[in-house]
């Protein structure tokens, strides 16, 4: 915006230094006007603008500045459409630059662990790399605009119970793999401007105050080079926070923190230098938000009618048994249901928009019908209602879908049960409104159900109505889309991000979800999601990257192929055998069944959307990066990317597999050295002492173990040494000197270094 440029941090005070390193106030960083530093706006985000007009609060109750309220990220998501999440990004980014705002507060990419986390509906999926990838579009389309993103909330932050204060206690494979793996995919690749540490400890330290995880991992191995904020009121102690690597406290403590900060450097416990470093990215940050170039004009119009191309991408047909949908234009339609005349389109929260317009889907249905429609509210969205009135509604209901052709039923979670600040106790939907569709589907068959929840909802009915559209929240637009969807003007194409349980006991993080006593156990470890109920081999209402469309779709054989870099790519032709055009999700799962670590039986590796016309095939590149392939090795404390026959399923859904495809990845060499401690099995696996150990056993043993009678008969020996540590084999084998085992250990192929492990 002006091409002025900040001072270095040496020719700030420690003072003014440390005041850049807080807010001003809610919102703003300060500003130091006597060396020419503007101040900047934060705000959130994500899923829209919400700018307040005043000096601010912290619970979205505030009177904001009207914003696109675009699909929160529950909907988003279940697009898998990585060009649609960029440009809505690009449209958040420029109603950002237009309202002076440098950083918008979003993406979260946190992964969905538990259905009851109440801010479910502002992440993408149980997966990381669904949430990566879109994660990262977000950010790209939000920068594209001159405006910064805040990657969040990082890391671990899964619940809202206890949110401020919970441990999230997790084993380092499930923290490498799964919760960091996305905040990971989007630093690299989209580089965000801004990343914010969450409110919660990680492994019993405050994200905020945590170096190994802002300093390590988020700079050191992921080369992050922005400004790490803090969520806001994250800070527990400003000194420790700042010497661990987080930079911006939000929002200001009027001075207190800063004071604590000069303090702290005066009486040598904080290293000046380190305020420096702080103060100096801070100052990058204002540089890059005052080069971002003059806002273009908004096109309100324009926003609102992509936030309803959005809506409708993310709209997912769960069921639609003898083709009940789409509607005919003609048909008589009773709609029911209160969500259709006062939608739920976002959550509740810092993320709460005020929206520039906002659809209702009984409005739409009647624009696009040519029949007659009727609307019953079926159901009373207030706190308290008796059951006379419930019983009321109902049979209005029930008088007005009998005399229809079809019913549509709108359904979801009251606005009070699904929030930023506390988790939902259970996954069900109301008794009255189970009790209005059970009646609604006696008196007409032909039931559409169109649900509103930002989190999963049980789905008892599922096996009696005969379609089912998850609407998760969709935005201001979301009202017009669902008329589209309903008929036909969108052909659906979402597809679940989240498994949708048969039962909620099933679920993987139910015995250790919101934890006890400030600490929550990740008791699943990696199986999170659909990578528990297929270990399991649980039944389950709705898997992983399930949603079907008004068209079909044939996927050819599979082919893969490495690539120089180590990816992987795998061709698939992929047909619309149906007689509408629509779009078709291609995902890619990954498997290693000889593998020595334990894994998920699938893991998602790629996915892709592809649009065809009727009759229409094109061939489908999915690529598999090579890291992505990578398990974390604790030995090592490194990714490694083990070797071997990978299984590559192409699927439809997670269960839904089309093609399967074989390619052999060679593995990385783990460097282990050999000690006393190693086990037989890993001194044999090594590429040097295993050989000679090979040869004294067999000599030892007169070449054949069992018959050398050491052992009882029938026993496995080489299984029962495989872990039996090599420094005590003296104590049972009188002629093993102690000396040969450690020159077997010392054993160097011509001193060079020795290798071994899975990477093989
Ligand atoms: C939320 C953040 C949000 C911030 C500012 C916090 O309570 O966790 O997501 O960006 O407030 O509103």
């Amino acid at each position: 915006m002006d091409d002025m440029t900040t001072p270095p941090p040496t020719r700030l005070s420690l003072e003014e230094k440390a005041a850049l390193l807080s807010g001003a106030d809610f919102w703003h960083t300060a500003a130091l006007e006597s060396h020419g530093v503007p101040s900047i706006m934060l705000t959130d985000g994500p899923h829209g603008l919400r700018k307040q007009r005043g000096s601010g609060d912290h619970l979205g109750i505030g009177d904001s500045v009207p914003a696109t309220c675009f699909p929160p990220a529950v909907a988003m998501g279940s697009s898998w459409d990585v060009d649609l999440v960029r440009r809505v990004g690009e449209a958040i980014g420029a109603e950002a630059a237009v309202e002076n705002v440098a950083v918008v507060l979003g993406p979260g990419v946190n992964i969905k662990r538990s259905p009851l986390c109440g801010r479910n509906f502002e992440y993408f999926s149980e997966d990381p790399v669904v949430a990566g990838v879109l994660g990262a579009a977000m950010v790209d389309g939000i920068q594209s605009r001159g405006v910064g993103a805040s990657l969040k909330h990082f890391a671990a932050n899964n619940q809202e119970t206890e949110r401020m204060r919970v441990s999230a206690d997790v084993d380092p494979r499930p923290l490498r793999e799964i919760y960091l793996r996305a905040f990971q995919r989007v630093v690299e690749d989209a580089r965000p401007w801004t990343v914010m540490c969450s409110y919660n400890r990680v492994n019993g330290v405050y994200a905020s105050e945590d170096r190994w995880l802002l300093t390590s991992v988020l700079r050191d191995e992921w080369g992050f080079d922005g400004v790490v904020v803090s969520d806001w009121g994250a800070v527990d102690d400003r000194v420790r926070a700042l010497a661990a690597g987080l930079d911006l406290e939000m929002p200001g403590s009027r001075g207190t923190t800063n004071a604590q900060v000069v303090a702290a450097v005066a009486d040598g416990s904080l290293d000046a230098d380190v305020v420096d470093v702080a103060a100096g990215r801070v100052l990058a940050l204002v540089d890059r938000a005052r080069a971002a170039a003059e806002p273009a004009p908004l096109d309100a119009d324009a926003h609102h009618a992509l936030a309803r191309e959005a809506a409708g991408r993310s709209i997912v047909l769960l069921k639609n048994e003898g083709g009940l949908l789409p509607l005919a234009r003609d048909a008589s339609i009773a709609v029911v249901g209160a969500f259709a005349a006062e939608p739920r389109y976002q959550g509740a929260g810092s993320s709460m928009i005020t929206p520039t317009r906002l659809d209702h889907a009984l409005d739409e249905i009647r624009v696009l019908a040519t029949g007659s429609v009727t609307y019953a509210a079926g159901f009373s969205t207030a706190v308290e209602v008796s059951e006379s009135e419930s019983a009321r509604l109902r049979e209005e209901a029930v008088a007005a879908a009998s005399t229809a052709d079809v019913a549509v039923v709108f359904l979801g979670l009251p606005a009070r049960l699904e929030s930023e600040g506390y988790d939902r106790d259970d996954v069900d939907l109301p008794a009255a409104q189970l009790a209005l569709l059970q009646a609604v589907v006696d008196a007409n068959p032909n039931t559409v159900v169109v649900l509103s929840n930002g989190g999963v909802v049980a789905l008892p009915f599922a096996a009696s109505v005969p379609a089912i559209l998850e609407g998760w929240l969709l935005g201001q637009a979301g009202g017009g889309a669902t008329a589209d969807v309903l008929f036909g003007a969108v052909n659906p194409s979402a597809k679940l991000t989240e498994t949708v349980p048969r039962r909620f006991a099933d679920s993987p993080a139910y015995l250790d979800f919101p934890g006890e006593f400030s600490h929550v156990r990740y008791g699943e470890g990696l199986f999170v999601g659909y990578r528990w109920y297929d270990a399991r081999d649980l039944e389950v209402a709705y898997p992983f990257g399930h949603g079907l469309s008004y068209t079909t779709f044939e996927y050819g054989m599979a082919s893969a192929s490495t690539v120089p870099t180590g990816d992987v790519e795998v061709r698939v032709a992929v047909t619309n055998t149906g007689s509408t055009a629509g779009h078709e999700v291609v995902q890619l799962y990954s498997s290693l069944p000889a593998g020595v670590v334990q894994r998920p039986p699938r893991e998602l590796k790629a996915f892709a959307t592809v649009a065809l016309e009727a009759g229409e095939t094109r061939e489908v590149t999915l690529r598999v990066r090579r890291r992505d392939l990578a398990y974390w090795d604790v030995r090592v404390d490194s990714w490694i990317v083990e070797g071997g026959t990978y299984v590559l399923d192409v699927a439809a859904s997670s269960r839904d597999v089309r093609s399967t495809v074989r390619v052999d990845v060679v593995g990385d060499p783990v460097a282990l050295p050999l000690t006393r401690s190693s086990s037989i099995g890993e001194v044999l696996a090594n590429p040097v002492a295993g050989p000679i150990l090979r040869a004294a056993i067999a000599e030892m043993m007169g070449g054949a173990p069992d018959a050398a009678g050491i052992m009882p008969e029938g026993v496995d020996l080489q299984k029962m040494l495989d872990s039996f540590p090599i420094g005590r084999v003296g104590m049972f084998a009188a002629d093993v000197d102690p000396a040969m085992v450690d020159a077997l250990l010392a054993a160097r192929p011509s001193d060079g270094a020795s290798e071994s492990g899975p990477g093989g």
